[in-house]
């Protein structure tokens, strides 16, 4: 009778903890190996997006933070590539994300070779880490097993303004599961990337009222945004790099660098330096050779963010629509 009740108590267990496994399942490294016949979906993955990186490295820019945008508004469910009149993709701080095209071709082709497998998510991550690796990143790996989301929402985005405070940052990124050090390595993606300059036009001549530059800006630099990037009267569509022009391309820690020298773009980006609680990160980021190997290991966490697994959200077939 003992034995008996202590194999029911087991066999409760294994059930309870198999529809845990189920229903929210787990991501797994090499995840689509056998499920879409003889192809291999990361190789696919990959191609396409050295194509396409050929052409326009400019697309490891879109692609970052299209992976930010997604992960940080419900989860990595790639809710924001779906269309619709109120969609997260219509929401202002998405308005000028790009590599939804990029998207679309991937997952053309793979629906061609194995319908209804791969998830638009698993898309997102797997194309981001192969674009951040053709700019600098060293090879890594990422888990697979996301599925999609049905909804989709412009009401839900609540992604961090420019001009968020360190310690609200610090809370946004620690109710996703990051903590301060991931943060601080996250925003290192603006080492590649732009800013339009009507992010920062009150930082560059209007700081907080004062008809003045932001005094904490590197006053020779102000010039150049001034004079050169972002002159009063030009066209909206002007724009920055985030990181010294140099290498705005590459994935590197010169954006540390930049910050350690009040060269910052968006208030975020040079408030990191000015909080004495991000500081010193900043400060070890810039004089460390070991930044893009600890960026893959932020991406990956970011990743991670609050998936669809097992048998909740779908497979969509056109990233654009639920099925
Ligand atoms: C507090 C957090 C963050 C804020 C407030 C923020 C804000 C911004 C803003 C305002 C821009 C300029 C957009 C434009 O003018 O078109 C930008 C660009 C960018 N952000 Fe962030 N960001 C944050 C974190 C992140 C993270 C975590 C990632 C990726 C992991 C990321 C990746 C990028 C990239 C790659 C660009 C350049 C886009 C381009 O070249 O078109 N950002 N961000």
């Amino acid at each position: 009778m003992k034995c008996s009740k202590a194999l029911k108590t087991t066999l409760l267990a294994i059930l309870v903890l198999d529809l845990v496994a189920v229903s929210h399942g787990r991501l797994r490294y090499s995840f689509y190996n056998g499920r879409c016949g003889q192809h291999n979906v990361e190789a696919i993955i990959q191609s396409i997006v050295k194509n396409s990186f050929t052409t326009n490295p400019k697309i490891v820019a879109g692609l970052l933070r299209l992976q930010f945008h997604d992960c940080a508004v419900n989860g990595c469910d790639a809710s924001i590539l779906l269309d619709g009149p109120d969609s997260e993709k219509t929401a202002n701080p998405n308005l000028s994300v790009f590599g939804y095209d990029l998207i679309d071709q991937i997952k053309v082709v793979l629906e061609a070779v194995c319908p209804g497998v791969v998830s638009c998510s698993d898309i997102i991550i797997a194309a981001t880490r192969d674009a951040t690796v053709l700019a600098g990143l060293p090879p890594f790996q990422v888990q697979m097993g996301r599925r999609d989301s049905l909804v989709s929402l412009a009401s839900n985005v609540n992604l961090p303004s420019p001009d968020i405070s360190v310690s609200n940052a610090i809370q946004f990124f620690g109710s996703k599961g990051l903590n301060p050090f991931d943060m601080v390595l996250l925003l290192g993606a603006h080492t590649v990337g732009v800013c339009h300059c009507s992010v920062i036009n009150d930082r560059l001549y209007n700081y907080m009222g004062t008809s003045k530059p932001d005094p904490s800006m590197n006053p020779s630099y102000m010039n150049v945004l001034q004079n050169h990037y972002c002159p009063t009267g030009q066209a909206d569509n002007n724009y920055v790099y985030l990181d010294d022009p140099s290498s705005a391309l590459s994935i590197d820690n010169n954006y540390y660098k930049q910050l350690m020298n009040n060269k910052g773009i968006l208030p975020i980006d040079q408030a990191l330096t000015l909080d004495g609680s991000t500081r010193w990160m900043v400060d070890l980021l810039a004089n460390a050779t070991d930044f893009p190997s600890l960026f893959t290991q932020a991406l990956v966490k970011l990743g991670r963010v609050e998936v669809l697994t097992g048998r909740r959200g779908q497979i969509r077939r056109n990233c654009r629509r639920i099925n």
